[in-house]
């Protein structure tokens, strides 16, 4: 197969292509942004409960869950929209893309695929997720502490964590390399950096989940 014929799921770059670009990096860093201080905010339980459910009192008082809530998943589903102009969905675009990874052996498309595959993950459990909390609300750490303690949710959260982590972490690599901040030089760096990142939310993230499984309730 030609590298002209394995390339030609690749749509033609235009103006609103462009455009849509930006949107979309701009879409994801803010979600990034949100996961970041979602992670934080629910790990407040692992210092006090009481901190756990203050700070839920004080955002559902402003009503920022209830708003933000739907208006973080209509993020989430435009920036997957985005994302989905450029998936190889159809059976030939996907043989023909491992193709072009295969024969480039380029880490960067082969994240790419890991980023599609992270994508699909998140969109479905963040959704089911963000229903099920606001269907449930207030928030309450006691109720968190069921949820893991009684609930079984344990493992839906680890599938959606390790997906959701692994796709910003890739994501924020790509946009820095886009943007130029990540440059050939700084590149082992960066890359060491952001699995750092990585490594420091899977703790905050296991000290959670102790201190939740070891809440009493
Ligand atoms: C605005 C909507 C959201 C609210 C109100 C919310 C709230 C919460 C709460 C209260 C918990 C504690 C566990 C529980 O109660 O079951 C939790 C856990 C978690 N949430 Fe969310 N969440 C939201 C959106 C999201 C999104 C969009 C993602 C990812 C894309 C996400 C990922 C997670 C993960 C991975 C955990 C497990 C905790 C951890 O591993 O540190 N959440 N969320």
């Amino acid at each position: 197969m030609s590298l002209h014929k394995v390339t030609l799921h690749v749509p033609p770059k235009t103006k609103l292509s462009g455009r849509l670009d930006v949107l979309m990096m701009v879409s994801g860093f803010l979600l990034a942004v949100f996961v970041g201080m979602h992670m934080l905010f629910v790990g407040t339980v692992i210092l006090s409960p009481r901190l756990m459910d203050a700070l839920a009192w004080f955002f559902e008082e402003l009503y920022l869950v209830q708003i933000g809530g739907p208006l973080i998943l209509l993020v989430m589903v435009g920036h997957f929209i985005l994302g989905a102009r450029k998936m190889p969905f159809r059976q030939k675009e996907f043989i023909a893309f491992r193709t072009h990874t295969g024969m480039m052996r380029h880490t960067d498309t082969t994240l790419w695929l890991v980023q599609v595959a992270t994508a699909i993950i998140v969109l479905i459990m963040a959704s089911i997720h963000i229903y099920v909390m606001l269907d449930t609300l207030p928030i309450t750490a006691t109720k968190s502490a069921v949820r893991i303690q009684y609930g079984n949710w344990l493992p839906f959260y680890v599938v959606l964590l390790a997906a959701v982590a692994v796709h910003i972490i890739i994501g924020l690599y790509r946009l820095g390399v886009k943007l130029a901040v990540i440059t050939r030089k700084n590149r082992p760096k960066a890359r060491k950096l952001l699995l750092y990142v990585l490594a420091a939310t899977a703790v905050v993230s296991l000290l959670t989940h102790l201190r939740l499984s070891l809440m009493t309730v």
